[in-house]
């Protein structure tokens, strides 16, 4: 039942930005770097074409080499790195858009034709996940990833720190947490994957701690208003695994309160197929648990995220394959215009054709 007037076309105070509409670009993985992982002028003009997010959320972007788990995608450790980011939040910025970059470390969803030198993913323990590899080479299995050593894992909090550190030189507006969909700190949180017996394992407050680690660090950087992050409690995805997400994550979602973080952003997916990740549970809870504002995203239309904004379920709603393939959603979503259709085809890789070439409404007969 609707109880305010609050649409996605509502505007809305986060951190210190004040956003045109509730409408996030989410973060979306298309394969299209150029060499060194660096983004390139088709990048550019993909952000830039959907400036009229309320906030874009890039595509995970690597905050290491090791962290490194697919092809072509960008990166936000190195020089060429961060000057091709620059050219993408200049262009946003032009268009009177804001940016976060998504940092990400992939864990053990890597494989060693992906990493420097050959060398093992690594991860919270060996664990191998099912499946397979996206690599240059093409598919292959999964490898055991290597276990961190405790020793090793004040670097990875650096590693944060510094890919934090190289979006503010971007001229980025903020940064979110990557701690979603199976990669290195939802590897560490959820106890399918953390078979650890130190610091970082066993108690849910020890799987927790370098997901914590990781936001006070880059909390150190930016300030907590302009840092968002991201969960997934009920994500399957890569092989995940938790006993007790319910437990796993309202206890994530009540340690992040003290940070202010601007935002925490919910990837809903596996909802739709309660039991596969872990035993069901709501995740109306975690609203519920969080001091702030929540973005939610998962397979939202215009008419089902209106009902969760003004039901008062989330603050902001993400769309993720509907802004891939319209440019400038809010404005259809405002006409109430047909929308562009995705293709599945070309969502991961290639050229321009299904990334920068979908129409924009008035561009349409
Ligand atoms: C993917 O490339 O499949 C991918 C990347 C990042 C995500 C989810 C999926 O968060």
């Amino acid at each position: 039942m609707c109880t305010s007037g609050i649409t996605v076309l509502s505007d809305i105070q986060l951190g210190s930005y004040i956003l045109p509409n509730r409408i996030v670009m989410a973060p979306m993985t298309r394969n299209r770097a150029g060499p060194g992982n660096a983004p390139t002028a088709l990048n550019v003009e993909y952000y830039a074409q959907r400036a009229s997010a309320g906030l874009i959320v890039t595509e995970a972007s690597q905050i290491s080499p090791e962290g490194v788990g697919y092809p072509a995608t960008p990166g936000i450790y190195s020089a060429e790195q961060i000057s091709g980011w620059r050219q993408v939040t200049e262009a946003v910025h032009d268009r009177g858009g804001r940016i976060f970059l998504q940092l990400w470390h992939v864990g053990r969803i890597s494989h060693p034709a992906m990493l420097p030198n050959g060398i093992l993913p690594v991860a919270p323990s060996a664990i191998k996940p099912a499946g397979h590899a996206r690599t240059d080479a093409g598919h292959q299995d999964f490898v055991t990833p290597r276990a961190l050593d405790l020793a090793e894992i004040p670097a990875i909090v650096e590693q944060y720190r510094h890919g934090a550190r190289n979006a503010m030189d971007a001229g980025f507006d903020g940064v979110e947490i990557h701690g979603a969909n199976g990669y290195l700190l939802d590897q560490f949180l959820r106890d399918g994957t953390n078979h650890r017996a130190d610091a970082y394992g066993g108690s849910l407050e020890n799987r927790a701690r370098l997901m914590l680690e990781v936001v006070a660090a880059v909390c150190s950087v930016w300030d907590g208003h302009r840092v968002g992050i991201r969960l997934s409690p009920l994500q399957p995805y890569n092989d995940m695994y938790d006993s007790n997400p319910e437990m796993t994550f309202t206890y994530m979602v009540e340690q992040l309160n003290p940070f202010g973080l601007a935002y925490l952003h919910i990837a809903e997916t596996g909802k739709e197929r309660p039991g596969v990740a872990g035993p069901p549970f709501d995740l109306k809870l975690l609203r519920q648990c969080r001091k702030g504002l929540l973005i939610v995203n998962g397979e939202y239309d215009l008419a089902t995220a209106n009902a969760a904004l003004a039901d008062g379920d989330a603050d902001m709603v993400a769309f993720g394959r509907l802004f891939l393939a319209n440019p400038d959603l809010p404005l259809r979503f405002s006409r109430r215009t047909q929308l562009n259709t995705p293709d599945p085809a070309t969502f991961y890789g290639g050229n321009q054709h299904g990334y920068t070439d979908y129409p924009f409404s008035d561009t349409q007969g």
